[in-house]
């Protein structure tokens, strides 16, 4: 039978939150799947996903000076095969902590690259290719609220993703929605300290993967949203 599935893409879907969700949507969607690097040392899990769903692998990488073109030529090759994007997940990021004072300029390029020029570029090439209604879904933090204060750069640059949400959704009305999750710990860090942190919210908890994968499968299903942030930190915000 005719795989008429529609496509998701999901860009940072290779391990941690990516690939949880990458993993949660295969059964009802066909994929495509970003990772910086070369996708070898991942056939099994991808091949079990391949028995139910069409994925397709590519490498994009922030720190590559021919991005751009690559990304160009990437949707070119999957706009001949007539693959549209019904709801793309931007994930990507790297999470640097350091004190004031130990900051350099080239370490504040690479945050500032990764977690707002990166995104930016990519919301750019994905665009095009989003059918119509579809929603283009950035991951937050919830320090775009109260920044985590050995992580500055990196909340910075969040807040200014954030500013980008209301924005692109205006440049990109009507035809593609965008929306922004700004998520508490619903993946705790190696090393951290999940009482602690769940000690730092309302409701007294972490959150879990599953619950980013409902508040986006809503955001996706709710055509009559965008420009919107949603916050999903269990109030942290309000501790
Ligand atoms: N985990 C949480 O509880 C939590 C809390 C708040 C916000 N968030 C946000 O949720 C998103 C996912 O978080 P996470 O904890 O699962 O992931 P993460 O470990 O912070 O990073 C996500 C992905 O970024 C990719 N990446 C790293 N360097 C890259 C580069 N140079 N170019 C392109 N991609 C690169 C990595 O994939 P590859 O190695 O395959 O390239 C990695 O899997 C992030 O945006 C994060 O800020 C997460």
């Amino acid at each position: 039978m005719e795989n008429r599935k529609p496509w998701w893409i999901l860009v940072g879907g290779r391990q941690r939150l990516g690939r949880f969700l990458a993993e949660r949507w295969a059964p009802e969607r066909n994929l495509v799947l970003t990772s910086s690097r070369p996708w070898e040392g991942e056939a099994d899990w991808l091949g079990a996903m391949s028995r139910t769903t069409e994925v397709r692998t590519l490498c994009w990488n922030a720190e590559d000076p021919c991005l751009v073109t690559r990304m160009a030529a990437d949707m070119a090759a999957l706009a001949e095969e007539g693959i549209s994007f019904g709801n793309a997940l931007v994930a990507s990021s790297t999470f640097p902590m350091a004190s004031l004072g130990s900051w350099t300029p080239e370490s504040l390029e690479a945050t500032w690259r990764m977690n707002l020029s990166f995104p930016f570029l990519v919301a750019q090439a994905l665009a095009p290719r989003m059918t119509e209604g579809g929603c283009l879904q950035f991951l937050l933090d919830t320090a775009i609220h109260r920044p985590w204060l050995k992580r500055l750069p990196y909340s910075a640059a969040k807040s200014g993703l954030a500013s980008l949400v209301p924005g692109l959704a205006q440049v990109l009305a009507p035809r593609v929605r965008v929306v922004g999750h700004a998520i508490g710990v619903v993946m705790a860090d190696e090393g951290s300290d999940p009482a602690f942190l769940a000690s730092r919210s309302l409701l007294k908890r972490l959150g879990v993967p599953e619950d980013l994968d409902r508040a986006i499968r809503y955001a996706a299903d709710s055509p009559y949203l965008t420009g919107e942030i949603m916050t999903l930190d269990g109030g942290r915000r309000w501790v």
